[in-house]
């Protein structure tokens, strides 16, 4: 897998992409993550890639000309699956989508900046927009990040032990249940009998339990 990622800030991606999970992957070359600066793709000698928009409003727009360049030229080298654009406006980022998305080939991730971007590069360019919730933040830098950790470790070998992706809360659209370790009581709190039990049937039947408790009181939405 391959995601590339269009920003104005590659600065503030380096450090969510290059830790952890998602170093791992990179070095076990499961998937390749490649940030482009928009600037490196501007035709203006200031390297401007935003300007005033059209009609008179407060804030600057992302123009349509260092993006295109950029896209087509990412086109040219190989074929995409999506080409995603971060905007509060989208649709919602969740366990479903990320799963999707991790089955994909090549995906790129356009983080949107300023006011907005020339709504000609969502018309023509974009094939989906996504939030990853509703809040505004500064850019999209931070969503793509988010949506890459989400994605990334879910391809098979980017974790360790295989299950643990497949136990994550959401997955079944069950919260995940409560995990302890050592020491087994701690200021005299213990840590639940059945744990220590060594009878792995009646675990399973306490951690489905505990799930479903925790996902009825918690998040009864997931539940519908
Ligand atoms: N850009 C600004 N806010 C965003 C959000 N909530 N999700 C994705 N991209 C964004």
């Amino acid at each position: 897998m391959r995601i590339d990622i269009i920003t104005v800030l590659p600065e503030l991606l380096q450090s969510p992409l290059n830790y952890s999970i998602l170093k791992r992957a990179q070095d076990k070359n499961l998937v390749e993550i490649v940030v482009h600066n928009l600037r490196d793709y501007s035709l203006d000698k200031h390297r401007k890639v935003d300007d005033y928009p059209f009609g008179g409003e407060a804030g600057m727009v992302m123009k349509i000309e260092p993006v295109d360049r950029v896209i087509t030229q990412l086109k040219s080298e190989r074929e995409y699956d999506e080409v995603i654009f971060t905007t509060p406006d989208g649709e919602q980022f969740d366990q479903p989508m990320a799963n999707q998305l991790s089955m994909a080939g090549n995906l790129i991730i356009l983080c949107g900046h300023y006011k907005g971007i020339d709504y000609r590069i969502r018309e023509h360019f974009i094939t989906k927009e996504v939030t990853i919730g509703d809040y505004v933040l500064t850019g999209g830098e931070l969503a793509a990040a988010i949506m890459c950790d989400a994605i990334v470790r879910l391809i098979p070998g980017a974790i360790g032990d295989e299950q643990s992706a497949l136990s994550d809360s959401f997955q079944d659209n069950l919260l995940a249940p409560p995990v302890y370790t050592r020491p087994a009581e701690y200021k005299g709190w213990r840590v639940p009998d059945v744990l220590l039990s060594g009878h792995q049937r009646k675990i399973d039947e306490w951690k489905h339990e505990q799930s479903l408790e925790r996902t009825r009181r918690l998040r009864p939405d997931l539940l519908k």
